[in-house]
């Protein structure tokens, strides 16, 4: 068995070995004193505006920051690199890791306590409990949450829309029946970038607005089995499938914000992503509810699929680069950087009771959804962005969806099967 793990979607967690020696590796960590090495993937034009925001904060502390970007929507090729750079003891300060995954990486006994810094700063009280709670493990803070990003978003060219004579959709039908009249207009109804977290992130928002809040937990939360093998599930499978003819020739492979830049430039009218997808509209200079409209996915309004960054912290050696990691943690928690961080990256700050006022509508929106749906029970993990489920379920079910969008052979009912036998991946 390889020490280093290297194909993408192959769970670390899955090479026991490699972990078992980590322990005697033992974690260099940082070079001096006052530096903060942080792995991100954020390298597209907003997700860089808002990276930039997060060293700005730490320079402003008097540290160091060394930047660790490895490009990859979604992540995947981060976590690749993570792998091998933690197996051989060469950890950063700070990686970004989220939802369950940071359980994992704890459980590697790889993660520092940020406990002290947590409590003098109250976050339990600043923090919704959903979101304390995948920052703990075992009760303890071993990560830092930076904002909230709403995954179940359709973005929109008003422009384009006029065009075709075409009314932005609120249900699948709807979506149907605009892209039939975009696609005669010339214009591609749905920008769509085919890698395979872009084909779930797409997925979950059918499976959501056909099925509704509680068959997404059951199908893509609890992965049971009967949901994943149900009529709802054939009926989700056809939708999804029948959005297909209505992406461009060239969507294989494809980034999303260039997908992103299709809508902006009025090529495309459409694209299904999160709100990391606003990031780019804005720092192309256009402007919410004139160049762009945001809108619920079709069918999904009341309800709301969170994606919550978070940075994960390694443990290291050195007083001063513990000391640098903790100011860290304390400026990303700060109201400061919370509100700049988001108005760049098209999410909205994770702490609670700050104002919105320089937030755009679509923010405003998503503030509003993300409390009520809390109360209403359909604010839910997003699958794709892995807040949802272990890393390996969420790998094995990406692989099926993607390969069922990419058939012409595979049927709905050999998808659920797959499905079925994915959701039981350990
Ligand atoms: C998500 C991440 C976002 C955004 C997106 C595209 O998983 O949470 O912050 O960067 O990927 O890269």
């Amino acid at each position: 068995m390889s020490p280093i793990p290297t194909p993408a979607r192959r769970p670390l967690f899955a090479v026991p070995v490699a972990w078992a020696c980590l322990a005697s590796f033992g974690l260099t960590g940082l070079a001096h004193a006052g530096e903060v090495e942080v792995l991100h993937w954020w390298t597209s034009g907003g997700e860089a505006k808002a990276a930039q925001a997060l060293k700005a904060t730490l320079q402003a502390k008097g540290h160091v920051w060394k930047d660790f970007a490895v490009a990859g929507g979604g992540g995947d090729a981060a976590m690749t690199v993570l792998k091998s750079r933690v197996v051989s003891g060469n950890a950063p300060a700070a990686a970004q890791i989220k939802g369950p995954s940071l359980q994992e990486w704890a459980r590697e006994g790889v993660l520092a306590q940020i406990d002290d810094t947590a409590k003098a700063e109250k976050w339990d009280e600043l923090l919704p409990k959903v979101v304390a709670d995948i920052m703990k493990y075992k009760g303890h803070y071993i990560a830092v949450p930076v904002n909230v990003h709403r995954v179940n978003w359709l973005w929109a060219n008003p422009a384009v829309f006029q065009k075709a004579g075409a009314k932005v959709p609120t249900t699948w039908e709807e979506f149907f029946t605009a892209a039939d009249l975009l696609k005669k207009a010339g214009v591609t109804p749905l920008a769509h970038g085919g890698q395979n977290w872009q084909d779930l992130t797409t997925f979950e928002a059918v499976v959501l607005g056909v099925g509704g809040a509680d068959f997404y937990k059951k199908a893509l939360v609890q992965l049971d089995p009967a949901a994943l093998k149900s009529a709802t599930m054939e009926k989700v499978l056809i939708t999804y499938k029948r959005l297909k003819p209505y992406t461009d020739r060239n969507a294989a492979g494809r980034d999303w914000n260039l997908a992103t830049a299709m809508v902006i430039k009025g090529e495309a009218a459409m694209q299904i992503m999160g709100d990391w997808a606003k990031g780019e509209f804005i720092a192309a200079g256009k402007v919410p509810g004139r160049d762009f409209v945001c809108a619920p996915a079709p069918g999904t309004a009341k309800a709301f699929t969170f994606n919550v960054d978070s940075f994960a912290m390694f443990k290291l050696k050195s007083e001063a680069a513990v000391k640098a990691q903790k100011d860290l943690a304390t400026a990303i928690m700060s109201p400061e950087f919370q509100e700049t961080f988001s108005l760049n990256k098209g999410s909205i700050p994770v702490r609670l009771g700050l104002k919105m006022d320089k937030f755009d509508d679509c923010a405003k929106l998503s503030s509003a959804d993300f409390v009520a749906s809390a109360k209403s029970g359909s604010l839910l993990p997003s699958l794709a962005h892995g807040m949802a489920v272990p890393s390996a379920a969420e790998g094995a079910l990406k692989d099926v969806v993607s390969q069922f969008w990419n058939s012409d052979k595979m049927s709905a009912k050999d998808a659920m099967d797959k499905l079925a036998s994915a959701g039981r991946t350990k």
